[in-house]
């Protein structure tokens, strides 16, 4: 069997080293892609440092979910794709094992969990949606999430009396979400973020219609000036490490207390139970789970609609900064500072190919 360089995560807690793994084989509706970017996310440091969601390959886990590159082979059902197309997608992290994972030279895709990236997109560029975006779009789209059901999708709904609340509309996902608030045509789009030299411009071209300093002493203030006790609909992308459960505390607080509201989360956490007693009507609260698989479907749309939207600019790409090679020091360092809670820009690695054995 052929080999490839991968960085390898043999043991929780300890750093990612490089060795050499099988190249797999598509079976069925999959591809194998010859990695051109994996991009690296927060949750790969919690695997990494607590086995999140990969313990069960080790000692051969295999971290990063975001791919884009080139098709390498195809499994026998597959029509969707060809060698040679340019497309990106989410790999498994539930149970697409080593196989489906970025931080190698070549890694296996679900055809329907990836798409052709537009012609003037470049690899780098189409990284930075998978994870992210499905996050947000399950988060606002899904039963399991807000359940919003805007025109954008086939549905009737007219968000444009509504107001939603993004908690942490900074962050990658927070961006996503502002970006499908404003596809689902929500009148306000709110956003709790770090307020900089541009004044917020950026968010605004993003979505957000009003951004509020999320160091400032009075946010719920501000944010219930605007929405008064109506707010329906709220999601909070923060990594709850950073936040220390404020934001779960800070969205539940902002939901009306005599309407039904809904709170989607990314990470986990307590509904604060005195918050959570005042809301007469009741609440949703989910913590979203962004892995296409388990969403098929919805899934599935998403990626057969995730260029159009990109090329009608209708989503913009994130920020990113680029490691060359599977360098191993690079990667764990950055993966350092995201547990430290350093500020980190959405990172890409590129693989070498130079030494690629692959028949
Ligand atoms: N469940 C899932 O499927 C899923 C999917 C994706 C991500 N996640 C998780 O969701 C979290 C966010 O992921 P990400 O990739 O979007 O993270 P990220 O971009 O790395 O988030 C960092 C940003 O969050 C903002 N932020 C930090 N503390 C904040 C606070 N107290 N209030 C408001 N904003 C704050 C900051 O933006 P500003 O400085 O600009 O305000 C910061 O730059 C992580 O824990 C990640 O593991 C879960």
């Amino acid at each position: 069997m052929d080999k490839q360089q991968a960085l390898i995560l043999k043991e929780v807690q300890r750093p990612l080293v490089l060795g050499r793994r099988p190249v797999p084989e598509p079976n069925g509706n999959q591809v194998l892609v010859r990695i051109i970017t994996a991009g690296i996310n927060p949750h790969d440091q919690k695997g990494r440092d607590r086995g999140v969601l990969v313990e069960k390959y080790l000692p051969h886990a295999i971290l990063a979910n975001d791919i884009s590159g080139i098709v390498e082979k195809i499994g026998p059902d597959v029509q969707r794709f060809s060698i040679g197309d340019r497309i990106f997608g989410q790999s498994n992290i539930l149970s697409g094992g080593p196989d489906q994972a970025g931080l190698q030279q070549f890694c296996i895709l679900d055809a329907n969990f990836a798409a052709p990236i537009p012609h003037h997109v470049s690899f780098d560029k189409a990284a930075t949606f998978p994870v992210n975006a499905i996050a947000s779009f399950i988060a606002l789209f899904s039963s399991s999430g807000l359940h919003l059901a805007p025109k954008f999708l086939g549905h009737d709904l007219d968000y444009a009396n509504e107001a939603i609340v993004i908690i942490g509309g900074g962050s990658n996902s927070g961006k996503f979400a502002l970006q499908f608030s404003r596809l689902a045509g929500f009148g306000k789009i709110i956003a709790t973020a770090k307020v900089r030299s541009d004044g917020g411009q950026s968010l605004r071209d993003f979505g957000a219609t009003h951004i509020i300093d999320r160091e400032a002493a009075d946010v719920e203030d501000q944010i219930r000036a605007m929405v008064g006790d109506e707010l329906l609909y709220a999601f909070d992308t923060v990594n709850g490490a950073y936040s220390g459960g404020v934001s779960h505390r800070l969205a539940l607080s902002l939901l009306s207390t005599t309407k039904t509201g809904s709170l989607a989360t990314l990470v986990r956490g307590e509904a604060d139970p005195a918050i959570a007693a005042t809301k007469t009507a009741g609440f949703k609260k989910n913590q979203v789970l962004g892995v296409s698989d388990l969403h098929q479907e919805l899934a599935a749309k998403f990626w057969r609609e995730l260029p159009g939207w990109i090329e009608n600019g209708e989503l913009k790409p994130l920020d990113f900064e680029v490691i060359d090679g599977l360098d191993a020091i690079k990667v764990n360092n950055l993966l350092d500072d995201y547990r430290d809670g350093r500020a980190v820009t959405k990172t890409h690695v590129h693989p070498d190919h130079r030494d690629s054995i692959l028949e």
